[in-house]
Parts: structure tokens; C-alpha cells; sequence
């Protein structure tokens, strides 16, 4: 028996910034996820909402001379006009200032109080507002004239002193551990499981969870000169959203535990400190939390930081919902860092959308409605080999497309159900039934062809509709069917039953249109302040830094010049980075695991620490020197070289990457 309900949510997202492609994409991620469930009759339950309190909040209040609550809710209108826009359906929105939110996290800060797991202490460290977390003597960069900075925003710390409640995080240093054994799906995928073991098995320190200096947020109870941590409220969104410990909801016995997915970014809040306060206050604990990969830009996190984010706008000007969707699902390997490029964009839609099923499906109702005057022909009981052959793929399709969906390898349930789709082509080209449409003693034959394209593209339309909302609904309706596809299971159509009715096609206009790459370039380019630098461009650039600017030899301007022999004798290999970690007592060198595409992983120590933290690299696609003679550093051995490149004054490195997927172990030449 299968599960009956699902709950599924989003991080809650900051209200300081626009919101952009990079905050679609786990929000498009889930509403696909949630619509595949509600399509197999699962009561399926997909939260998200806003993270609204703290300090940066409140800056950013400040910059746009606005109130807190009015810059808030003007941020929020933007999310969920931008959600909507995209066409997602999610069945609650939770605001971090919703009184029953506020109730929820005193409840929780209660109930953690009187289980003895919170006391009062004091707090002196560098934190930053942006991050909103104190930073650790190892995770800052070296000090400025304004002291110490943040490594991920470049902005100075804040001195910050101060009485504190603290959260007893190190007694969980064992439960945790235990968790992650006991239960591997806790955390996935296992690099990043790995990863929090290796983080949690190092020890863990007590958390500070009140800040005096902040006041934008919920009060301490019975002490409001204390207003609670940012991220304790935060997580506390997943519960309070049901009606755990608040009197607005009762759905916490009916949907809880969820499914978290969240950035690689969050990790460590989502994996360590918010199993540790359900423990603590003895509430379960989610079923997973499912860790994604981030969207590049030339290789780098598309965010507000770097200003390289794709604006939604911009999307919408030239693309449907539906090729949006598609494209981050098929093209971007859920669980891994992927490059998204408008060319990409285009390209994706093109094959797979308007030559793939959008040309499937206007060729054989185009067929239909000529030779059959719309009415599919019913499929005949007696197939012959290639329509049996076919009929077998659509169903090898549909197992391998749920199988997928449900581990979340949504890129490779696409291609199952494409590779139907190739099936089906195949099939009508092979036949051809255009000639047999010209011999009348043909009839049966033509039939029977036309009967299993159109049965076999039903199959696929509803198996595709939760990651193509739009246009199955279209074609759906151009076939001449009843019904909406997202609400009919796949698993539950067979094989004939459609014709069993009285379908009709009269109406047929193509699904995707193609999209013309040089037009739309050009017009985005004119659209967006930075040029628009994609393909093959980048990608010169990237081979051009990668080759030149490692960081520990960056070729000054007159580099001698060398000869092909010379370059040749360099083995530039890619590689994905599988684990990495601090060296203790090198505030410059991570250690990394590297997949070579060898029979095992290689270590490789690089000078990069103060610059990536090592959740910054995992799962990175990077450029290797791999015949470098292996060396020695702070006893650990490392073999090869990493490549990046050397900017700056002072040398800040920046990791050479593709733009494009390409296998580990592939030589660059
Ligand atoms: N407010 C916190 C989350 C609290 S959850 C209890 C937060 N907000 S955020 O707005 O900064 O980020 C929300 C989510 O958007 C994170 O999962 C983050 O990984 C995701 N993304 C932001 N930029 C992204 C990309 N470039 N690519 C993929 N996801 C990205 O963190």
C-alpha cells in the first residue's frame, strides 16, 4: 500500500532581495514534485513561505526608507506574484510574523526551556547580519581596516557582546550521530550526509539563540529583552505552518513528517540544528532533508551577492512556464550544481520541446484529423511486432519514470519519458503512413499505426503533465479528451480505454513553438545592464583562465611563452569534488576528495579555505592538473592540482569550471 499523504516544503525565503530564478527553482522543484503525488491520488501538502525577522530585514527596511512591516509585506506580494506567475499551486504560505508562527516558536522555545536544554549565558563574537549567523575564527577572511569580513559577503563583521540564551547543541552530538547511521535517507544525497557526519563527528558547540541587539523578531518568553535567533524561528515554519503548538491549524498528526528540501547553502541549520531541537522537545523528525545543488553563472552561485541572478521578468518576456520548468528540471541534475544559460534555455526547448513531444504530438493528430476526419482510429487487439514493441516502451517509460520522480532524479525520469517519445517517432517514420494513406487496401494498416501513435502519446502527456503543466493541458484538449491529464495516474490508464469514448481532434496548433536563438539573444542582451556571456564565449573564457591563472602561478602579463610540446606535456583533467574539509591548524587549505573518473577518488589539498567553504566546493565541477608529481603539505599527500583563477589584488581564487556537463575524467585540450 502506498503512502497516502505527503508533506513537502521549501525553504522560507529571506525577504531582502527580489525574488529571482534561484529561488524558483526549489519552488518549482517541489510544485512538480507535489503535482506527480496529487496525480497518483497521494494527499499531497506543499508549504512555503517568507523568513521575514532579523537584522538584515531590517536593513534593508532602512535602505528603501520604508517601515519594516511595509518594506515586508511588499517583498512578500513580490514572492507569491512571483510564484504564481510561474504557475505554482502551494497550499500554504507562511509568514514568519503570522501570530501563529510567533506562538508556535515560544511554544517550542518553552518546551526546549523546560526539558533543560536552554540557559543563559554570555556571548561575545563576530557575526554577520547578512548571514546572520557568528562567525567562527576559521570561516572569516583576514581582517580589513574595518576588521575581520565575511567570506561569502565581503562586508565587515559586527563585534557583537552580549547576554545570550544558549541552545545545549553539544548534548546532540551523539543522538545526531546516531540519526545519520540509523537512518540514512535522513539526510541526502550521501555526499551531503557525509558531509554533516564529518562536521557533527567533530564536535559541536552550544548555539547562542537570543540576541539582544536585534529587535526585529519574536521575544524571548518571559525575558522580551531578548528577541529569539533568526534561524530557531525560521525552522520552526515547518511545524507551526501545521498548527504545532498554535490553535490556527490542525494538520500536524495528519501531514507531519515532511520532506525538506533546501540548498546546499542550509545545510547545516536543516541536517543539525533543527533535528536537534525536535529532539530536544521530543517532537519526530522530518522523513528527509533532501539537499540541492546551486544554479551557476559562469560558474558561480547565481544570487543578490554576486548580482548575476536571471530575473524572472526577463524569463517571461521570452519564455513559457512551461519551458522554465522543463529546462531547470531535465538540464540541471537534482542534488548537483548546474549552470543555466539562456542559450541553454532555448536550445532544450527546441529539441526536446518543439521538435520532441510538441512535433509527436502535431503530427499525428495532424494525421488524425486528415485521413480520419478526427476521430483516432481504435486500436486494433491483434498488434503487430513493432506496435506491440512500442506499446512495451511507453510502459518501460512509465516504471522508469516513477521510479525516478520518486528518488528525485527528475532529470532522468524526463529522459525515460523521452526516450518514449523517440519510440513513438521512430515508429511513425518507420511506417510512414502518409504513403499508406494513398493505398486504399492499406486502411487496416494505417489504422492501426495511427491508433497506437495517438494511445501511445495519451500515455505520455499524462506521464509528462506535472513537469508541463500547461501544454499537456493543451494537448490534451487538442486530442479531443475528457478530464484534466494532472489529475489522471498514469499508472492507472491502460492501454485502449481512451477510444473506448467518442474523442474528436479539430483543433490543432503547435505546443512549443520554436524559439529563434539569435533573435531572443540578441533582445536579452539589450534587456539586461551586463552582456549577455554564454556558450561558447564562456567557455573560451573559462579554458583561457583555466589554462593560465592557476592560483599558486599566476602568469604575469609577459609569461614566457611555451610550445604546443610544452602545453601538451599538462594533463588537464575535469573532476567533481565528492567530500572536502578544513585542514586543522591551515586556515588556507581544504582538503578534497576528488572523482577523477578514475577506479578511485583522489585527495587533493588546495590554498583556498579562506575564500570557499567547504559546502561551497562539494559537488563542484572542477579543472584538475592531474599529472602534477604528488607533494607533501601539512602531512597529507596531494595529488594533482586544482585550477582557478587569481583575482584581484589579492589573489582572491575563483574555481574554473565548465558551462556545459562534461564526464569526470574528460581531458582538456
Ligand atoms: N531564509 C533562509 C531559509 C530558512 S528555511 C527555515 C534562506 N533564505 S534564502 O532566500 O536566502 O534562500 C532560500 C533558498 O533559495 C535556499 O535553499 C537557497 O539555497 C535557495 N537559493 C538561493 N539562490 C540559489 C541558487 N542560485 N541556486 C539554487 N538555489 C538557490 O536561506
Amino acid at each position: 500500500m502506498g503512502e497516502k499523504t505527503f508533506y513537502v516544503t521549501t525553504p522560507i525565503y529571506y525577504v531582502n532581495a527580489k525574488p529571482h530564478l534561484g529561488h524558483a527553482y526549489t519552488t518549482l522543484v517541489v510544485d512538480t514534485l507535489k503535482k506527480f503525488k496529487r496525480q497518483r491520488g497521494v494527499d499531497a501538502f506543499f508549504l512555503t513561505g517568507t523568513d521575514e525577522h532579523g537584522i538584515n530585514i531590517e536593513r534593508a527596511a532602512e535602505a528603501k526608507g520604508l517601515s519594516v512591516r511595509r518594506h515586508v509585506d511588499q517583498v512578500v506580494d513580490e514572492f507569491k506574484a512571483a510564484f504564481e506567475r510561474l504557475g505554482v499551486e502551494y497550499d500554504r504560505w507562511i509568514r514568519t510574523i503570522d501570530p501563529h508562527h510567533e506562538e508556535s516558536v515560544q511554544k517550542l522555545w518553552r518546551v526546549l526551556d523546560e526539558r533543560g536544554h536552554i540557559y543563559k549565558g554570555s556571548y561575545e563574537g563576530w557575526f554577520c547580519g547578512y548571514c546572520n549567523e557568528f562567525k567562527d575564527v576559521d570561516e572569516r577572511q583576514p581582517a580589513t581596516d574595518d576588521g575581520p569580513t565575511c567570506p561569502i559577503h565581503e562586508r565587515p563583521l559586527d563585534r557583537i557582546a552580549e547576554e545570550s540564551y544558549f541552545f545545549k547543541l553539544s548534548a546532540f552530538q551523539q543522538p545526531l550521530l546516531d540519526l545519520y547511521e540509523s537512518r540514512p535517507e535522513f539526510v541526502q544525497p550521501d555526499v551531503r550526509r557525509n558531509e554533516v557526519i564529518s562536521f557533527v563527528s567533530g564536535g559541536l558547540e552550544d548555539i547562542s539563540i537570543s540576541r539582544v541587539s536585534v529587535k526585529w523578531g519574536i521575544p524571548v518568553p518571559d525575558d522580551p529583552n531578548h528577541t529569539i535567533y533568526v534561524w530557531f524561528d525560521a525552522l520552526t515554519n515547518y511545524i507551526s505552518a501545521l498548527g504545532w503548538g498554535n490553535h490556527r491549524y490542525q494538520d500536524f498528526d495528519k501531514y507531519w513528517p515532511a520532506l525538506h528540501m533546501v540548498g546546499k547553502d542550509i545545510l547545516r541549520f536543516h541536517a543539525v540544528y533543527w533535528p536537534a531541537f525536535l529532539m530536544g522537545a521530543g517532537i519526530e523528525l522530518p522523513r528527509t532533508v533532501f539537499v540541492h545543488g546551486m544554479l551557476l553563472r559562469g560558474g558561480q552561485k547565481m544570487g543578490k551577492t554576486l548580482g548575476n541572478a536571471i530575473q524572472l521578468d526577463v524569463l517571461h518576456r521570452h519564455f513559457t512556464n512551461d519551458q522554465i520548468r522543463y529546462y531547470l528540471l531535465r538540464e540541471v541534475a537534482f542534488g548537483q550544481d548546474g549552470e543555466v544559460t539562456y542559450q541553454g534555455l532555448i536550445d532544450r526547448s527546441n529539441s526536446d520541446l518543439a521538435d520532441g513531444l510538441g512535433n509527436l504530438a502535431s503530427r499525428t493528430l495532424t494525421m488524425i484529423r486528415n485521413y480520419f476526419s478526427g476521430v483516432p482510429p481504435r486500436p486494433v487487439s491483434d498488434q503487430n511486432a513493432d506496435a506491440a514493441d512500442v506499446t512495451l516502451q511507453i510502459a518501460e517509460s512509465k516504471r522508469r519514470f516513477d521510479g525516478e520522480f520518486d528518488a528525485l532524479n527528475f532529470s532522468r525520469a524526463l529522459e525515460a519519458a523521452w526516450a518514449g517519445i523517440a519510440r513513438v517517432d521512430k515508429f511513425i517514420s518507420d511506417k510512414q503512413p502518409w504513403k499508406l494513406a494513398r493505398d486504399p487496401s492499406a486502411r487496416p494498416e494505417l489504422e492501426s499505426v495511427l491508433a497506437t501513435a495517438y494511445e501511445a502519446l495519451r500515455h505520455l502527456v499524462l506521464l509528462v503533465a506535472p513537469a508541463l503543466p500547461v501544454t499537456s493541458r493543451e494537448i490534451w484538449s487538442q486530442m479531443g479528451l475528457d478530464g484534466d491529464p494532472l489529475r489522471l495516474d498514469p499508472n492507472e490508464a491502460t492501454w485502449g480505454e481512451a477510444l473506448e469514448g467518442s474523442s474528436t481532434v479539430d483543433r490543432i496548433s503547435p505546443a512549443f513553438p520554436k524559439l529563434d536563438k539569435e533573435k531572443i539573444m540578441a533582445e536579452i542582451e539589450n534587456e539586461t545592464a551586463t552582456p549577455v556571456v554564454e556558450g561558447a564565449k564562456q567557455q573560451e573564457s573559462a579554458a583561457e583562465q583555466a589554462i593560465s591563472v592557476a592560483p599558486e602561478s599566476a602568469a604575469p602579463p609577459t609569461a614566457q611563452v611555451i610550445t604546443i610540446d610544452d602545453f601538451v606535456k599538462v594533463e588537464l583533467r575535469a573532476a567533481t569534488v565528492l567530500e572536502a574539509e578544513r585542514v586543522p591548524k591551515a586556515d588556507k587549505l581544504l582538503r578534497l576528495v576528488v572523482d577523477l573518473g578514475e577506479a578511485q577518488p583522489r585527495q587533493i589539498l588546495a590554498g583556498i579555505a579562506q575564500h570557499y567553504a567547504p559546502e561551497d566546493v562539494v559537488g563542484r565541477k572542477i579543472i584538475v592538473v592531474s599529472n602534477l608529481a604528488p607533494r607533501k603539505l601539512r602531512g597529507l599527500e596531494s595529488n594533482g592540482m586544482l585550477l582557478a583563477a587569481s583575482v584581484g589584488e589579492d589573489g582572491r581564487p575563483v574555481l574554473a569550471t565548465f558551462t556545459e556537463d562534461v564526464p569526470n575524467g574528460a581531458r582538456l585540450k
